[in-house]
């Protein structure tokens, strides 16, 4: 066995049903799997919680679990570890990154704070553990603009590293927030073109979309909020067709909550297929699950002093979120 790839290589025994062995070790090893709503299906359906950011971090605050298996992107499993530092927190695979969090370079970033003095320090959750502790507090999609509101109008800000959503939270709040220029590279890929087509063809769907995505293409649509958002909104919602402008693997959510609705995949810019898919998200797959939870490895390790710097931004969002 080896992890040199940033995931584990070993033999699978011939035969064997993954699902149940997945089911058996996660009861063997009271380990616990979170699965954010871009995983690969079949790794959503074997979840013992799916989320978006947000629930998923407040799922790792307090679960009972000894071990951990956050199936998601790395900056997800930092967080999961940043706020239990005492569980092992496993990923099927390290290089599952994010072009958002790799778009904000932590040195950078502080050289972007020291320019700016008296600005609070706002950053999404897509960010490494160095950014997050050199932040005052952590939004993510579902609650930016309610603790961006929660400082007074008057407040200096500095918003990283989504320009879009910065920019999207600016609109919405009369608030002119210094933005760092990260963006995620599978939202900025949506095509507006392709989009205005869609919706010509479904005359009577809402368009339901991720406030990662530009301005040019939220303007077209009815719903802008995280990938729960979305969901709990069409769920509400007395249409029955929607285009949606996120990542695909929301579909498998929203098509299992709301079988009798009809959801229709907006594509990127340069595909030739119908969706947007976040390649780093699809790296995990059940094989990969297996072998983690039976080797126990890869294992995300943070510092105890990094996480105790990058904890109170987090437990801050937490707090704030309960309100
Ligand atoms: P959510 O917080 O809406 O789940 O989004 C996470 C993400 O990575 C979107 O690209
Ligand atoms: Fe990061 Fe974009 Fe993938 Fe979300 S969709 S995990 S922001 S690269």
């Amino acid at each position: 066995m080896n992890v040199d790839k940033g995931y584990v290589e070993a033999p699978i025994e011939p035969g064997i049903d993954l699902v149940e062995e997945i089911k058996r070790l996660k009861r063997e090893k009271n380990a616990v799997i979170l699965g954010h709503y871009y995983q690969r299906d079949e790794i959503q359906a074997i979840s013992d919680f799916v989320g978006d950011s947000l629930a998923l971090a407040q799922y790792a605050a307090k679960t009972d679990a000894d071990i951990i298996v956050s199936c998601g992107v790395n900056f997800m499993g930092e967080t999961a570890k940043i706020l239990s530092p005492d569980k092992k927190v496993l990923v099927p695979d390290l290089n599952a990154g994010c072009s958002l969090a790799d778009s904000c370079d932590p040195v950078e970033f502080k050289k972007f704070i020291d320019a700016n003095p008296g600005h609070v320090v706002i950053s999404y959750a897509n960010t490494t553990a160095e950014v997050k502790a050199l932040t005052d507090v952590i939004v993510t999609s579902s609650n930016a603009t309610r603790i961006v509101e929660s400082f007074p109008k008057d407040q200096p800000i500095i918003f990283g590293p989504d320009r879009n959503l910065g920019n999207y939270i600016n609109s919405l709040t009369g608030r002119n927030m210094k933005l760092w220029n990260g963006a995620c590279m599978v939202h900025e890929k949506f095509s507006v073109a392709k989009l205005v087509g869609l919706k010509k063809q479904y005359p009577q769907a809402e368009v339901l979309a991720h406030p990662e995505c530009k301005k040019n293409l939220l303007i077209l649509a009815d719903k802008i909020g995280s990938t729960k958002a979305l969901l709990d909104y069409a769920i509400a919602s007395p249409c029955k067709q929607f285009i949606v402008v996120t990542e695909s693997g929301i579909l498998y959510e929203m098509r299992r909550a709301c079988p009798d609705k009809e959801f229709i995949p907006a594509p990127a810019d340069d595909s030739t297929c119908a969706c947007n898919e976040c390649a780093y998200m699809r790296l995990n797959t059940l094989e990969k699950l297996y072998l983690c939870l039976k080797y126990e490895q890869p294992e995300i390790k943070i510092s105890r002093e990094l996480c105790e710097r990058a904890v109170r931004p987090i437990n801050r969002m937490l707090e704030l979120s309960k309100k």
